[in-house]
């Protein structure tokens, strides 16, 4: 059992939580993920390791209530406990050696992004964190990600904080006026195409991390097969994080949908409120 010892609302959707898993905290590298199950009848969730205390032996995960599983998280507290807490799973993001990087984060993707921006600093690497928000309400790490980069550009959707408009503006604006030699990109399926786009134009190396849906994490089930460079490779075990030029996107958005309409009854079901 893994005891949940600290719990922050960052926004009504996202919540951090430290988690006391000393053998994961030990070992576990920026880019790599866990998978969790709350109790024995719970589903097993793929969340990113945002950070973690190799002394204290905690881990650090932030999540997004969209579903089942993460909403019953979301309602648990300090000092409960978490049943399965699996890691660390995934390869760790291979950085390379780049004077100067850009990192975009978008919503609750700016937590995973978080980790790679810490890192690529902390190497000595000049780092611009682009972090992109619905509106106002939603940011969240806004002192972190500032602590953790040279220059800190917000944008949000309806231009209530920041600059108004879409992460790939700035990205835009960015390289046209320096030369990066890297960017990662983390977020909606759609946004990390589109900084790939945008990216291949300018020809610089792009590295994204991605969300197929996960079962074993293992390599065993080919749940979480994606097409890059169009061979087919397993995102848990290959990845998470791939060449943003070579993805197949388009297949990405259509195979995580898949189950909606499943995902949504049991939703139903498990509140109440359908048969
Ligand atoms: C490697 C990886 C790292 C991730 N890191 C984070 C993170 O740090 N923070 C965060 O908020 N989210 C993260 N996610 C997404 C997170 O796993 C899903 O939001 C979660 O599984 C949803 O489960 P649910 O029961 O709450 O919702 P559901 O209603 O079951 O599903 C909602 C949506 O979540 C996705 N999803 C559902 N089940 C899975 C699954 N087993 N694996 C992957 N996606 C699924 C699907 O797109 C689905 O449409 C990550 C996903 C992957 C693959
Ligand atoms: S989650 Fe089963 S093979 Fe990747």
């Amino acid at each position: 059992m893994f005891k949940i010892t600290e719990k922050q609302k960052l926004n009504q959707q996202v919540t951090m939580m430290k988690i006391q898993a000393p053998l994961v905290a030990n070992k576990v590298q920026p880019g790599q993920f866990i998978i969790l199950k709350i109790d024995e009848h719970g589903e097993r969730i793929p969340l990113t390791v945002a950070d973690f205390d190799r002394d204290a032996g905690t881990v650090t995960i932030i999540f997004q209530a969209v579903g089942n599983t993460t909403k019953m998280l979301a309602q648990m507290n300090q000092g409960d406990y978490i049943q399965d807490f699996v890691g660390p799973l995934g390869n760790p993001t291979e950085f390379g050696n780049p004077k100067k990087a850009i990192v975009v984060g978008g919503g609750v993707g700016c937590a995973i992004a978080y980790p790679q921006a810490k890192a690529l600093y902390n190497m000595g690497t000049h780092v611009d964190i682009i972090a992109g928000f619905r509106n106002r309400d939603l940011i969240f790490f806004e002192d972190e990600m500032r602590k953790v980069c040279n220059n800190l550009y917000i944008t949000t959707d309806d231009g209530s904080y920041g600059r108004k408009g879409l992460v790939t503006d700035v990205l835009k604006e960015l390289l046209s006026v320096d030369k990066y030699d890297l960017v990662i990109a983390i977020g909606p399926i759609p946004m990390m195409k589109f900084v790939s786009l945008v990216t291949k134009e300018y020809n610089v190396k792009t590295i994204v991390s991605l969300n197929p849906i996960m079962i074993d994490g293992t390599g065993m089930c080919g749940g979480c097969r994606v097409t890059v460079d169009g061979k087919i490779r397993f995102a848990c075990v290959e990845g998470p994080d791939f060449d943003g030029h070579q993805v197949d996107f388009d297949e990405l958005m259509l195979r995580n949908r898949t189950f909606v309409s499943e995902e949504m009854r049991d939703h139903t079901c498990r509140i109440g409120l359908g048969g």
